[in-house]
């Protein structure tokens, strides 16, 4: 036979040359193509013959150049399947193209089915212009990825507990140049709550009746953090405390902000300068006093002055700088139960791991500046990076938007931080890792701080529910039907996944009006279609309904 001509010849009909009649039977010549890797389904009396088999799938086409064979079900939490190689080249990753998007696979490490791309095609016709989708068991990103792609959905949130399928869906994220993509490693019943709950998020002021007056004419806050400035706190201690005692009664948590200058020097416990450590004492102690006798959240202090005004600080006519050491010095000597210490833009304290460790080893509490975290980050991931880290020990947020990474000195006074949307900062990314914060003034005007009440607005409207909910974990989905109605609301449509008989596909509505009754939430069934075979007459199908 010429070369050719043997090529021609399709996969069964070159079968018969090595298999009989009876065995030929057992073949199941069908078989999924994931990239170049073929995936095939061989009986267990044709075992002795799987190798030939897979060679002689190999020779019949040219574009798959490895061969493995299913060596189990899909099982354990991350539903994997074990692959065994058979012929080609010897892997299990590969890249593959689905519905526009390219997709890395790794065929045994997580779970991935080419099956599956029209159902993901039927999802992707349905998403709408500005909608938030979450996928709730997104393995390796196809559902994640081929949204975003093919969509205008405004943010697409994925959440997978394998580590591995985490990783290929950051990876299939940036092979397709997606930036609405938000993807979380975890449970998605540790990961989900954080996501939708509202974080506390207050205002800055002065504590003088004007300053008041100028943030609260329409606006309500649960937080407010008070500022002094030079001279407030030596000449006018008494105003300051009565404006606390007054503002206690109609807001839960105050903090104060410490000022920069006390008695005539600078506020700065890093310095090694004794007369000036001496008068930093001085004012953290008047500030733990009066946070502990009004009950108030706490104190924010930096490590050093904010050197933005003056670059080199002179005492007695002699330069001095920032060092660590006296940090340490300092705070082995001096201990501070409500002293929430800032990381700033320059020096110990804008590096992670000096604020991880001294923190710590200090027992201090900390207030995370987002702005002054993004001005020291060289990249925008470097920066969320920074923030997750920094986000576990952190007690309390300064939030503001900034637009320059790695600030130069020059643009440090004027553009640090920005009213919330006018920088680059993702807040829908750092929302659900904040607690408590508040808005940064942001503007020259203090009186009329225009661009800290825009801020504020905009962070309180931030959407934390989702518009639809994918819940792709057929046989257990139901025990997370709760979840993801926590997680919508009026409108949202979630796409419930089962596995079932086809005599017994109202099971799967069962289960929904058991959630939604539990959660007092009204539905209506909008589609139950099927979505492939699992095994005779039982189908993969999706139920796809409404909160009303
Ligand atoms: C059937 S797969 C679907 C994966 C992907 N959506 C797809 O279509 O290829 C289900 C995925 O859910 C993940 N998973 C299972 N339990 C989970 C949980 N509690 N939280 C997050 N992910 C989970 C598994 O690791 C698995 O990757």
């Amino acid at each position: 036979m010429n070369e050719k001509k043997e090529k021609q010849l399709s996969f069964k009909d070159k079968l018969k040359e090595i298999l009989s009649e009876e065995e030929l039977k057992k073949v199941k010549t069908a078989f999924d193509v994931i990239g170049d890797i073929a995936i095939l389904e061989i009986d267990d009396e044709l075992r002795n013959k799987e190798e030939k088999i897979a060679k002689i799938l190999l020779s019949c086409h040219k574009n798959i150049n490895t061969v493995v064979r299913k060596d189990s079900e899909h099982k354990g939490k991350y539903r994997r399947q074990k692959m065994k190689y058979l012929a080609g080249i010897d892997k299990k990753e590969t890249l593959h193209k689905e519905n526009n998007t390219w997709l890395y696979v790794n065929v045994e490490d997580v779970y991935y089915s080419p099956r599956l791309a029209n159902e993901r095609k039927r999802i992707i016709n349905q998403v709408k212009k500005d909608e938030n989708v979450l996928v709730m068991f997104s393995g390796l990103g196809p559902y994640t990825t081929q949204i975003s792609k093919n969509t205008n959905a405004k943010r697409i949130v994925g959440i997978e507990i394998n580590p591995k399928g985490h990783k290929l869906s950051i990876l299939n994220t940036k092979k397709n140049k997606l930036k609405n993509v938000e993807l979380y490693n975890g449970d998605v019943n540790k990961i989900l709550p954080k996501l939708i709950k509202k974080p506390i998020i207050g205002l800055k002021a002065g504590y003088q009746k004007n300053h008041l007056n100028a943030k609260f004419k329409n606006t309500k806050t649960d937080i407010l953090e008070i500022y002094l400035s030079k001279g407030d706190l030596e000449n006018d201690y008494d105003n300051f405390v009565e404006s606390l005692k007054e503002l206690k009664k109609k807001i839960k948590h105050i903090i104060i902000h410490s000022p920069y200058f006390y008695k005539g020097y600078e506020v700065c416990p890093s310095c090694g300068i004794k007369e000036i450590e001496k008068t930093t004492k001085e004012c953290f102690d008047l500030l733990e006093k009066t946070c502990k006798k009004l009950d108030l959240f706490g104190f924010v202090a930096h490590p050093y002055t904010s050197p933005d005004s003056n670059k080199k600080r002179k005492f007695n006519g002699k330069e001095y700088g920032y060092k660590k050491i006296y940090f340490e010095k300092f705070f082995s000597k001096n201990k501070y139960q409500y002293l929430m210490i800032e990381n700033l833009i320059f020096y110990f304290f804008s590096k992670v791991s000096n604020m991880i460790n001294l923190t710590k080893k200090y027992n201090l509490k900390f207030c995370l500046d987002l702005a002054h975290l993004y001005g020291s980050s060289k990249t925008e991931e470097e920066f969320y990076d920074k923030f997750m880290k920094l986000s576990k020990i952190t007690n309390y947020y300064h939030i503001a938007d900034a637009k320059y990474l790695n600030i130069p000195y020059n643009k440090l006074k004027t553009e640090h931080s920005f009213e919330v949307g006018k920088g680059n900062i993702n807040f829908n990314k750092l929302i659900p890792f904040i607690d408590i914060g508040i808005c940064e003034v942001t503007n020259k005007d203090e009186l009329n701080p225009i661009e800290m009440l825009s801020s504020y607005e905009k962070l309180n409207k931030i959407e934390t529910k989702f518009d639809r909910i994918l819940m792709p974990l057929p046989k257990s989905a139901e025990d997370f039907l709760e979840l993801a109605l926590d997680s919508s609301k009026k409108g949202t449509i979630i796409h419930f996944y089962d596995f079932l008989h086809e005599d017994e596909f109202d099971l799967a509505k069962d289960k929904i009006k058991k959630a939604c009754d539990k959660k007092k939430l009204k539905f209506k069934i909008l589609d139950l279609v099927k979505c492939g075979q699992h095994s005779p007459r039982t189908y993969r199908i999706c139920v796809d309904f409404m909160i009303i």
